[in-house]
């Protein structure tokens, strides 16, 4: 049997893309996503499908995995679906907070500045935190988060977020700092821009966006999604066991390259 791994925002984007591959490989997927309408019965497909290619290993969950409570709830039925056994992955896909500027017509309020940074930043250390206490961290476990060149570039409304990037590119260093110890790893991927569903949101010029990128990036190509799901499948083999407290560019080499403005 293959191992298990935890994929929060697993329906869409980058961690749908993942969670594909992933389950193509042999892992069985324990998979968090937020979704309503639409993009929910999309996810409920999906996970039927999944489930046919990994002989029923899959389990979706449509719930707020930012949320302690949830954490706390579903810790003891991660347990019991992987017998105990520490997971090989998690990772923190989630796309979900506010876009805004900090000054001008909507200037973001300390409400959604804390709500971005905890569901983009933060709750991944929660996570970590009880999977720990519940050994389902051991040796060759990771921890993969997602970041973006908002890390360290300003963008129109993206301020929130790049405060979330921070915070989640901080944590994945000190985690993988402490736990480094025992075998278990931090990185953060850096995606270059990827036409998701989260990029729709950003921005109205998100297609404009997309333009610009593609004559920006080396490759000429935007990321997509199976870029990101390719480099974490690679982060899962026993040759990045030393890959830790770093950040693993996934995006063609767009963060070397100046802005075309
Ligand atoms: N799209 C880009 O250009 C880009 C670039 C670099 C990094 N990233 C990062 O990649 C990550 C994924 O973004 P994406 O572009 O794939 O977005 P996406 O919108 O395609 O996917 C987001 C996923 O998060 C889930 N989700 C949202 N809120 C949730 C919650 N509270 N609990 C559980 N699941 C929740 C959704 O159901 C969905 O599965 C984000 O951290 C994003 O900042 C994106």
């Amino acid at each position: 049997m293959g191992e298990w791994v935890i994929i929060l925002g697993c329906s869409t984007g980058h961690g749908g893309a993942t969670t594909r591959k992933l389950a193509e490989n042999g892992y069985g997927i324990i998979g968090f996503h937020f979704d309503r309408g639409d993009v929910k019965r999309e996810a409920e497909a999906f996970c039927k499908e999944l489930k046919g290619i990994t002989s029923d290993r899959c389990h979706f969950f449509n719930t707020n995995a930012a949320s302690v409570d949830v954490m706390d709830d579903y810790i003891p039925k991660i347990k019991e679906i992987t017998g105990g056994d520490a997971v090989k992955l998690l990772l923190h896909s989630i796309a979900f907070g506010t876009t805004t500027n900090f000054f001008g017509e909507k200037p973001v309020t300390q409400r959604q500045m804390e709500m971005t940074v905890h569901v983009m930043g933060t709750s991944l250390l929660y996570w970590v935190q009880k999977l720990y206490d519940a050994k389902l961290l051991g040796n060759g476990s990771r921890i993969l988060g997602l970041t973006s060149e908002g890390n360290y570039l300003c963008m129109e409304g993206y301020g929130p977020v790049s405060v979330a990037k921070v915070a989640l590119e901080s944590i994945t260093r000190q985690i993988g700092w402490e736990l480094g110890q025992y075998g278990i790893t931090a990185n953060c991927i850096q995606a270059g821009v990827t036409p998701t569903r989260a990029l729709t949101k950003i921005s109205e010029n998100w297609r404009e966006w997309v333009e610009k990128t593609k004559r920006r990036n080396p490759m000429r190509r935007t990321t997509q999604p199976e870029d990101v799901a390719n480099v974490v499948y690679l982060m899962l083999q026993p040759e990045a066991d030393f890959i830790n407290c770093s950040i693993v560019y996934t995006d063609g080499g767009e963060h070397r390259s100046g802005m075309i403005l």
